[in-house]
């Protein structure tokens, strides 16, 4: 069994990248952080004799993350020492890679059993902008790609039902299963959903709308990025109305979301594209006199508001 006493996280990393080249787990053995609650990694915790170097359960799980594994519950062997194991992913367990066209996110595809919501890093940074634009006085509600509805799902959770009620919701995608499924899930009479083309809103005749929320589909390669992010603000959003932009970074792979965007000609995550993209729309919403924030880390969250010149 291997243990890690003061071998130092460049050590670690090389040992584990290594070893899974061979093999589709790691197991090792390492300084129980409960021990060490509250040092920084790499602290020199002193246990019978022995110097070991701390880390965190979550400089752990950070570590099987960057190993592309899931993290096993650990394994109490003595007082201060843990058996940590890490399991290679299934990366080819992936939406990603379907060719389908307008079911590549429907009911049958592996997208459909993504509930970002569960996911703390999503979930809080989603939250945050929702509060941020006061989604409960934002009476028409406009998503693109809103797939089964999980974010009208998270505005019902946080709303007084009275509230809630007040909205009207309009919800757009071209997967004719996921509309399906959203129908059935917000059936109270305040939301309305659209099979449909995103590059053809105008035949809808939608109007105009309080808030613009679209999540994971502005950068889809189907759309027309820059001239239908330019008409959502120009011909679709009320004179005070609000904007939620959601940009993963982050892939969905055997049932875990792994931080980091993946881009074309690299063989790691890379950031370029997207953060090309979210500068090219914040300074847009900047431009046109709106007060614009970036939170979130797996999925960035560019949120709008009007600034009050009065
Ligand atoms: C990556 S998924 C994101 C779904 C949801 N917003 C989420 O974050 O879970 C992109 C969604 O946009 C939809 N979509 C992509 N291109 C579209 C288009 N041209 N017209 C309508 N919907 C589209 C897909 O069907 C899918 O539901």
């Amino acid at each position: 069994m291997k243990t890690f006493t003061s071998e130092t996280m460049h050590d670690i990393l090389s040992w584990g990248q290594t070893a899974l080249q061979e093999s589709d787990n790691l197991t090792f053995e390492i300084l129980n952080p409960d021990i060490g609650r509250g040092h920084y990694a790499g602290e020199t915790i002193t246990v019978a004799g022995t110097s070991y170097l701390y880390r965190s359960y979550k400089a752990l799980s950070d570590l099987g993350e960057l190993l592309f594994c899931r993290m096993l519950t650990p394994k109490v062997i003595s007082e201060h020492i843990v058996q940590i194991t890490y399991e290679k992913l299934d990366l080819s367990d992936s939406f990603h890679a379907s060719e389908a066209k307008e079911e590549k996110y429907g009911t049958a595809s592996r997208f459909a059993a993504i509930h970002k919501n569960e996911e703390p890093a999503f979930l809080s940074a989603y939250l945050r902008a929702l509060r941020s634009v006061k989604v409960g006085e934002k009476k028409r509600i406009l998503n693109l790609g809103i797939n089964t509805g999980d974010e009208f799902d998270l505005i019902r959770q946080i709303l007084p039902h009275e509230e809630y009620m007040n909205l009207s919701l309009v919800g757009i995608d071209h997967s004719p299963s996921a509309i399906t499924v959203a129908r059935e899930r917000f059936d109270e009479g305040n939301a309305i959903f659209y099979v449909h083309d995103i590059n053809d809103l105008a035949s809808l005749d939608l109007g105009r709308f309080d808030l613009i929320i679209t999540i994971g589909t502005l950068q889809s390669s189907t759309l027309e990025f820059k001239s239908l992010f330019a008409s959502l603000v120009q011909e679709y959003l009320n004179k005070e109305g609000a904007m939620i932009l959601g940009f993963p970074n982050c892939r969905w792979m055997g049932g875990e979301m792994i931080y980091g965007a993946k881009a074309p000609n690299y063989p790691y995550s890379e950031m370029s594209i997207l953060i090309k993209d979210i500068y090219y729309c914040k300074k847009y919403l900047q431009q046109k006199k709106f007060r614009a924030t970036l939170t979130g880390k797996d999925y960035i969250f560019l949120t709008g508001t009007k600034i009050n010149i009065s």
